[in-house]
C-alpha cells in the first residue's frame, strides 16, 4: 500500500482539495447540508418534478404566466409539484394550496410558501430602516423573531428579508427597506435579522427560512431611479456593498435573492460573477438562490438574453437555483438538459438545497396551516409590547430647542394635531406592511389622544392631502390595500391649510405630521426632489407663522430637504414608518414617557442635489477640514444637514479617556480601544457610542472615517460606563484595489469615540510589520 506523503506535488495538490473540501464541508450553512432523505427524494424525481421544484409559481393568476407555461399555475403543482408559491398570505388558501402539492401530486413534496415579511405580518414594526437607527441589533433579532413566528403560524415558511442593499442615495425609495448607508452597521443589522428570522439553528420551530436580498449593488441604480443599471467597480462592491451578505451568509442565511438591475452591464440575476464566482467560490454559500419576481424572463427585457431559452440558460449557468413566478425554466430547462446543454447533475445540485430546506423546516411533517391556532399567536401581547418598544428605541429625535419636549401633559390645555399623516394607519406600515396581514394599527392622532386623556382638549386638522405625481403601479396590484390620498381642488387644499392654522391658534402646542404616504417610499418609488410634497412645506411654515411652539414628526422612509425646518421649527422627531404600534410609540416619546436614542443610518441631506451623499468617502486633495475650502458647492455646504450617527436625547452625554491598548500593535493582532462615556444631564437614557477608524496611507486611498465598533448603553444620570471595542484584521482589512486582495495594512491609524460620525475625541495606534 502506498502512502501519499505531502511533499510529493501531486499528492499535495489532492492533500489541498480534500483539505478545501473538509473545510468547505464545515462551512455549510446547516440549510445546505444533504440528508438521505433529500437524496432518496432526489432518486425518485422525474426531469419536470425537478424543475418545478426549481420554480415558484404565482400564487395569483398571471396571463403572462399562462400564456409562457401553457397551464395555470395549479396545474403544475397537482402534476409536478412547487418549490414555492409567492404571495399567497391567506392561511385557507395556503392549505388549499397545500393540499394540491402534498395529496395530488406524485412524490407528495410540500410547497414552502414565500411573502415579504420584511418587518412583521400582523403586528408590523417599524421599517428596516427605523429599526436600523435604534443600533441595538438584540432589538432587532427579538422583532424578527416575533415577525417570523406570526407569518409561520399562517402557513409562511419563508421570508424574502432581510433587505441589506447598502443606499447612499435617498433618492432611491428602497433605502426605507434597509439599514442605511454604512456596510459595519449594514452587516450588523444583517446578522441580527436572519438570526431573527431563522432561529438558532435552521428549522428551529416558530422560524422561517430567510432570503437576504437583493444581489447585489440594487442601491447604486443611476441617479437612485429604481431599477436602473449599477456601475460599481469591485472595489466599492468589496469594501461596501458586499459585506451586509456576507455577514448574512456567515450567519447562515437559507437563500439569497439575485437583484433587478444590471450590475456592470450584466443583470444580477443572469451575473455568474456575482452568483458564482463571489457567492459559490469566495464564499462557499451552500444555501439556494432565488430570482427577483420575474427576473429571469426579464434578462431579455435587459437586452442580454436573446429569447426564453436563452435567459433560463443564462441565469442558471450563473448559479440560480430557482426561478421566481416567470415561468422560464418551467418552460425551457427540460430541453436544455435534453439536449445535452445542462447535465443532470447541475439540475441536482440546484435542486439539493431546496429540498433540503423544505426537510429542515419540518414541512414533510408538518405542511399544512393549524387554523384554529393562528389567532392566539398573532395576537400574542408580547408582540405588541414589543413593537411599542421598537418605536420608542428607532425614533430618532433631530432637534429640541429649549427643551420643547418632551411635552409636559399636566401643562399643556389644548394642542393641534396636524398633518396629512396624523390620522394615518395603513401609511404608518410602509408598503411591505400592507401586503401582509396587518393587524389595527394606532395613529398618531390616537396615541397622542390615549396619553392626554380628558385633561387636553385634542383637535385634528388634516391640512392639504398629499399624492404622488406619478401614480405606483402598486396601487393596482389587488394584494396591496395602501391607496394614495385622493385628489384635492386648490380649493379644497387652500381650505384644509386655513382650518389647521386656525386649529393651532386655538392650542397651547401644535404637532405636525408629515412626510411620505406609504407608496411614496419603496419600490418603484424614486424621487428626483426629497422635498415636503404637496404643500406640505407651505402648511408647516403656516402654522410656525402663528407663533404657536410646534413639533414637526416626520414619517418617511428616507431624509427629506428640511432645512428651513431645521432652523425654524423647535423640535423634530424623526419617527420613519413606526409599524402598528406607531401612534403610542411616538406618544411616549413626545411626553416623555420613553427617551429617544435613535441615530440615523444615513447622512442627512441639506439638499436633494448633495446625492448621493455618504459620510465614508475618501479624503481628497481639498479635504473638507481645509480651512480655506469649506464646501465643494458655491450653493449649499457640503456637509449633510445631519450627519451620519446623530440622534438627540432628553439627557446629554459625554465623552472622553479615549484609549488604545497599544500605541502598535503587530498587523494580525488585534487592539483594545475604551471609552468612557458619561450621562451627564437630569434623566436616564442610552447612549450610542460609536467607533470610527482611519488609516492614513497604504496600497489605497481610505475613507475619511470608517464605522468599525457601536455599544448602546443605559447610563443614570451621573452614571459613567467604560466601553470597550476590539479592532482586529476584520476591522482593519480592506479590500485592494491595485492588489486585487484583502489587505490588513502596517499603518498610521487614526480613532475616534463620540455619538455621531463628526466625533473629534481621538487618539491614534501604527499596526507595524
Ligand atoms: C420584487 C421585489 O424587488 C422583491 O424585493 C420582492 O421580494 C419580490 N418582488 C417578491 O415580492
Amino acid at each position: 500500500m502506498t502512502f501519499l506523503r505531502p511533499s510529493d506535488p501531486a499528492p499535495r495538490l489532492l492533500f489541498r482539495r480534500i483539505a478545501v473540501a473538509m473545510v468547505a464541508t464545515l462551512c455549510l450553512p446547516a440549510w445546505a447540508q444533504v440528508s438521505p432523505k433529500a437524496n432518496d427524494l432526489l432518486r425518485q424525481m422525474t426531469l419536470e418534478e425537478k424543475i418545478a421544484q426549481l420554480s415558484q409559481l404565482p400564487g395569483f393568476p398571471i396571463a403572462e404566466f399562462k400564456e409562457q407555461v401553457g397551464v395555470p399555475p395549479e396545474e403544475i403543482a397537482r402534476k409536478y409539484g412547487a418549490g414555492s408559491v409567492l404571495w399567497v398570505s391567506d392561511p385557507k388558501e395556503i392549505n388549499r394550496w397545500q393540499h394540491i402539492a402534498v395529496d395530488e401530486s406524485r412524490l407528495h413534496i410540500p410547497i414552502m410558501f414565500g411573502l415579504d415579511v420584511i418587518h412583521g405580518y400582523h403586528t408590523i414594526f417599524p421599517s428596516p430602516i427605523a429599526m436600523a437607527s435604534s443600533w441595538d441589533p438584540k432589538m432587532v433579532e427579538s422583532a424578527q423573531a416575533v415577525a417570523a413566528r406570526e407569518a409561520r403560524a399562517a402557513g409562511i415558511a419563508w421570508t424574502f428579508g432581510p433587505m441589506v442593499d447598502i443606499a447612499r442615495d435617498a433618492r432611491w425609495g428602497r433605502m426605507v427597506e434597509g439599514a442605511g448607508e454604512d456596510p459595519y452597521l449594514g452587516a450588523a443589522m444583517a446578522r441580527a435579522q436572519v438570526l431573527g428570522f431563522q432561529g438558532p439553528q435552521p428549522g428551529a420551530p416558530e422560524h422561517v427560512l430567510a432570503c437576504v436580498k437583493h444581489f447585489a449593488g440594487y442601491g447604486a441604480a443611476d441617479g437612485g431611479r429604481d431599477y436602473d443599471s449599477s456601475y460599481i467597480p469591485e472595489e466599492e462592491m468589496w469594501n461596501v456593498y458586499l459585506p451586509p451578505f456576507k455577514a448574512a451568509a456567515d450567519a447562515g442565511v437559507g437563500s439569497f435573492m439575485s437583484a433587478y438591475m444590471d450590475l456592470n452591464d450584466v443583470p444580477a440575476s443572469g451575473n455568474r460573477w456575482l452568483l458564482h464566482d463571489v457567492l459559490r467560490d469566495a464564499w462557499h454559500y451552500q444555501g439556494f438562490v432565488v430570482s427577483d419576481a420575474n427576473a429571469v424572463h426579464s434578462l431579455i427585457v435587459h437586452g442580454y438574453a436573446r429569447d426564453g431559452r436563452d435567459a433560463a440558460q443564462k441565469a442558471f449557468g450563473a448559479g440560480l437555483n430557482m426561478d421566481m413566478a416567470s415561468g422560464t425554466y418551467l418552460k425551457y430547462l427540460a430541453a436544455e438538459v435534453q439536449q445535452g446543454r445542462i447535465a443532470m447533475q447541475q439540475i441536482d445540485d440546484a435542486v439539493l438545497p431546496i429540498l433540503e430546506a423544505k426537510i429542515k423546516l419540518g414541512l414533510f411533517e408538518h405542511p399544512f396551516v393549524d387554523e384554529s391556532r393562528i389567532e392566539q399567536v398573532l395576537n400574542a401581547p408580547e408582540h405588541a409590547r414589543l413593537a411599542r418598544q421598537a418605536v420608542t428605541r428607532s425614533v430618532v429625535l433631530l432637534r429640541n430647542e429649549q427643551k420643547l419636549l418632551p411635552l409636559d401633559k399636566t401643562r399643556i390645555k389644548s394642542m393641534a394635531v396636524i398633518g396629512p399623516l396624523a390620522d394615518a394607519q395603513l401609511d404608518l406600515l410602509d408598503m411591505w406592511g400592507a401586503i401582509v396581514k396587518p393587524g389595527p394599527t394606532v395613529s398618531i392622532l390616537q396615541g397622542i389622544k390615549d396619553k392626554v386623556g380628558d385633561a387636553v382638549r385634542v383637535e385634528f386638522a388634516h391640512g392639504p392631502n398629499i399624492r404622488r405625481d406619478v401614480p405606483s403601479f402598486f396601487e393596482n396590484v389587488p394584494m396591496f390595500t395602501i391607496k394614495e390620498q385622493p385628489k384635492q381642488t386648490s380649493e379644497e387644499a387652500h381650505k384644509a391649510l386655513d382650518d389647521a392654522v386656525a386649529a393651532a391658534k386655538r392650542s397651547d402646542v401644535a404637532v405636525v405630521v408629515l412626510g411620505e404616504i406609504a407608496l411614496m417610499s419603496g419600490e418603484a418609488a424614486s424621487r428626483s426632489s426629497l422635498n415636503l410634497s404637496g404643500g406640505q412645506e407651505e402648511l408647516l411654515e403656516a402654522v410656525a407663522a402663528t407663533g404657536k411652539p410646534v413639533v414637526l414628526v416626520l414619517v418617511n422612509g428616507r431624509p427629506l430637504e428640511i432645512s428651513w425646518a431645521a432652523e425654524h421649527v423647535p423640535a423634530i422627531l424623526e419617527a420613519w414608518y413606526p409599524g402598528s404600534q406607531g401612534g403610542i410609540g411616538v406618544a411616549d416619546v413626545l411626553f416623555g414617557d420613553a427617551n429617544p436614542a435613535g441615530h440615523l443610518p444615513v447622512s442627512w441631506p441639506r439638499s436633494t442635489g448633495q446625492l448621493p451623499l455618504y459620510y465614508n468617502h475618501n479624503r481628497t486633495q481639498r479635504p473638507e477640514d481645509a480651512p480655506d475650502f469649506t464646501s465643494r458647492y458655491w450653493d449649499v455646504l457640503t456637509s449633510p444637514l445631519y450627519p451620519f450617527g446623530y440622534g438627540l436625547s432628553y439627557t446629554t452625554f459625554s465623552f472622553d479617556n479615549l484609549k488604545t491598548s497599544k500605541t502598535e500593535a503587530k498587523v494580525g493582532t488585534s487592539l483594545d480601544v475604551s471609552v468612557d462615556v458619561s450621562n451627564t444631564g437630569s434623566r436616564a437614557g442610552d447612549a450610542v457610542v460609536q467607533l470610527y477608524i482611519h488609516q492614513r496611507a497604504g496600497s489605497a486611498s481610505r475613507p475619511v472615517r470608517q464605522l468599525k465598533g457601536f455599544q448602546r448603553v443605559n447610563l443614570a444620570p451621573g452614571a459613567k460606563q467604560t466601553i470597550h471595542f476590539t479592532l482586529g484584521p476584520d476591522e482593519l482589512r480592506f479590500w485592494s484595489p491595485p492588489r486585487k486582495e484583502w489587505v490588513v495594512e502596517p499603518e498610521q491609524f487614526d480613532v475616534w469615540a463620540g455619538e455621531d460620525s463628526t466625533a473629534k475625541l481621538h487618539a491614534e495606534f501604527r499596526l507595524t510589520p
